[in-house]
């Protein structure tokens, strides 16, 4: 069951759209509406717009919009029942009771319950008399008891049914302990634990829940890490391990790491600005999740080949969301919980001392990068000069370009200028090269092959426009439904997409409901976000009574066409009929 108009009104009333965002993204007037960088991709320039007429928000960057309760889906990152919980609670408000279906909420709910049961019978195991396996493996790893308990570290024995049992006993059905990833459904439909004789991390989310674990093998067996798959609470590829301690830390900086135990052995040093990704490579969501609360990333992964791969895809993802990268390497081809273990005491300094002597991306890549080549060579020297010039010219900030220019004259011996002027040739066939893609991406969305969700468009280009026009003036101005509809029949909207979209807010409208008031819970994000691209584009606010009178000529008239010209196919009697309608359309 949907949740009441009059509910849903207070809600959106209580919680303006632009307040509730101002909260996550600073935004500026322009216009009528507000514009802001948007929390949802990375950019330089701002596209997200607010639109506080209808209460909504667009960001034509990456296409994402919708209302606030959207936008509260997207960045906390919750179901819509939980986003409307979240919004009731920020004004002070009650839920309606049992009046929607959230079965939805009630499982997250339930699996966050599991796992956090799950989390401390691992913990109470480690500490307990099955647990010597476990425990003497983290102090084998040099982590105190302490370190344990803050990290609530654990330890999956090797029985297979030990927790499956456990949370049978607390009254968790096979559903929930599956649903959370916790256990394995065999064909029978039994369960058993999917971590055994294992030592386990949980991974905790910034408000503190449980939401999944990883797991290590005690020995050279594969796989060595066992991780939650995705659940209904879990995005592996949005998640960051330790950020919830981590957001707390005094330092401007997050420091980057590739594994759990690098992350606790850092923290354990004091460095509690340490994060880690899920056993996977670095993400766009995680970078702008990092944006969100630090300006400046230090990247520290292993100095294998993987780890250097995974870095120059870092520095990308992480500059795009635009941070400020650094990059460690560390001294001896250690990953961070060797340096920090074969320093001891003095492991604290000794970081500190390699981050001091970290250089920035682009020093990194420079370093990287001179490897390759004998500057003693005047080949060597064009190659490099050529390489660098490459890496300058993707800088936007001149300055910055500047003082790399100034080093790289010294070292090679040429002069500056001429240094700037192959970077101002290069940027220029870059420019003309971004401009094309530009172009080429505008022209594919004007004809409509990159419309996901009405994927009509393409072969329809003039009525599914003139749809969206009637659309978008019949939102702006619902009081002229009944004289949309004398003159409109619906079923002359061509395209599936739009003629359910007429029909849905015609419905609301005649019901004396707000057309847009519950879209956000009546759609799937793509086609909310798709909605409200309709209804704040340029195009729509142009809609106006001349405009609609030309856009319901068009859908007339096409679908005239459209009748014409299966005409062929059609029996005698059905052409008669069909020109006796198309007269009576005329009138
Ligand atoms: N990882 C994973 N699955 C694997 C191997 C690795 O999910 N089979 C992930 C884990 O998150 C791990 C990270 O990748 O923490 C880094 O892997 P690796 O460097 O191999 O492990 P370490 O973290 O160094 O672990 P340890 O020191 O315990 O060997
Ligand atoms: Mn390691």
């Amino acid at each position: 069951m949907p949740l009441p108009e009059g509910f849903l009104q207070e809600l959106k009333l209580r919680n303006d759209m632009t307040e509730v965002a101002s909260s996550y993204v600073s935004l500026k007037k322009r216009g009528r509406n507000m514009v802001g960088l948007c929390p949802f991709h990375g950019e330089k320039t701002p596209s997200f717009n607010i639109y506080s007429e209808n209460g909504s928000f667009y960001c034509f960057g990456c296409g994402v919009g919708g209302d606030v309760i959207t936008f509260i889906m997207k960045i906390e990152n919750l179901d819509y029942i939980d986003a409307v919980k979240f919004l009731a609670q920020r004004a002070g408000m009650n839920m309606p009771e049992d009046s929607f279906d959230d079965s939805m909420s009630v499982l997250r709910k339930r699996i966050y319950e599991a796992n956090r049961a799950a989390a401390k019978f691992f913990y109470t195991t480690l500490t307990g008399k099955s647990g010597a396996k476990g425990l003497n493996y983290f102090h084998s790893r040099a982590l105190p008891d302490a370190t344990i308990r803050h990290f609530g570290l654990g330890y999956a024995d090797e029985n297979r049914y030990s927790l499956v049992n456990h949370l049978k006993s607390l009254g968790f059905n096979n559903n929930e302990i599956v649903q959370a990833n916790l256990a394995y459904q065999n064909k029978n439909g039994n369960i058993s634990d999917r971590f055994y004789d294992r030592v386990m991390f949980p991974i905790i989310d910034l408000r503190g829940n449980v939401i999944a674990f990883g797991g290590r093998i005690m020995s050279d067996a594969k796989p060595k890490y066992l991780n939650t798959s995705d659940t209904p609470v879990f995005k592996k590829s949005s998640n960051l391990f330790a950020l919830n301690f981590a957001k707390n830390s005094d330092e401007k900086a997050l420091i980057l790491c590739e594994g759990y135990m690098d992350v606790i052995a850092l923290h354990q040093a004091g460095f509690t600005n340490a994060v880690a990704t899920l056993g996977t490579a670095l993400t766009p969501e995680q970078a702008l999740l990092m944006k969100r609360y630090c300006d400046e990333v230090i990247i520290c992964y292993d100095s294998d080949e993987a780890g250097q791969k995974a870095t120059n895809r870092a520095i990308d993802l992480l500059r795009n969301a635009g941070l400020l990268v650094r990059v460690i390497s560390i001294p001896e081809g250690k990953d961070p919980d060797e340096f920090l273990r074969n320093k001891g005491d003095k492991g604290r300094d000794a970081f500190k001392n390699v981050i001091e002597g970290s250089g920035n991306d682009i020093e990194y890549r420079f370093r990287k990068m001179k490897t390759k080549y004998n500057l003693e060579l005047s080949e060597g020297r064009v190659g490099y000069l050529n390489e660098a010039v490459k890496i300058l010219s993707a800088l936007d900030n001149e300055m910055e370009q500047d003082v790399y220019v100034s080093t790289l004259a010294k070292e090679v011996g040429v002069t500056p200028d001429s240094i700037r002027h192959q970077i101002r040739k290069h940027s220029r066939s870059k420019y003309n090269k971004r401009q094309k893609d530009n172009f080429r991406k505008l022209q594919s969305d004007l004809n409509g092959r990159n419309d996901k969700i009405n994927t009509e468009r393409y072969k329809k280009q003039r009525v599914t426009t003139a749809e969206e026009g009637v659309i978008a003036y019949l939102v702006k101005n619902q009081d002229k439904l009944s004289y949309i509809s004398s003159q409109l029949d619906e079923n002359k909207f061509q395209t599936e997409f739009n003629r359910k979209l007429y029909s849905y807010f015609s419905e609301r409208i005649k019901n004396g409901d707000d057309a847009l008031m519950s879209v956000s819970g009546d759609f799937t994000p793509e086609e909310t976000a798709k909605i409200f691209r309709i209804i704040n584009s340029d195009f729509a606010k142009m809609a106006n009574d001349e405009t609609l009178r030309e856009n319901i000529g068009v859908i007339n008239d096409e679908y005239a066409r459209l009748k014409l010209s299966d005409i062929s196919s059609a029996s005698d009697e059905d052409i008669q009929e069909r020109l006796r309608r198309l007269r009576d359309n005329r009138k």
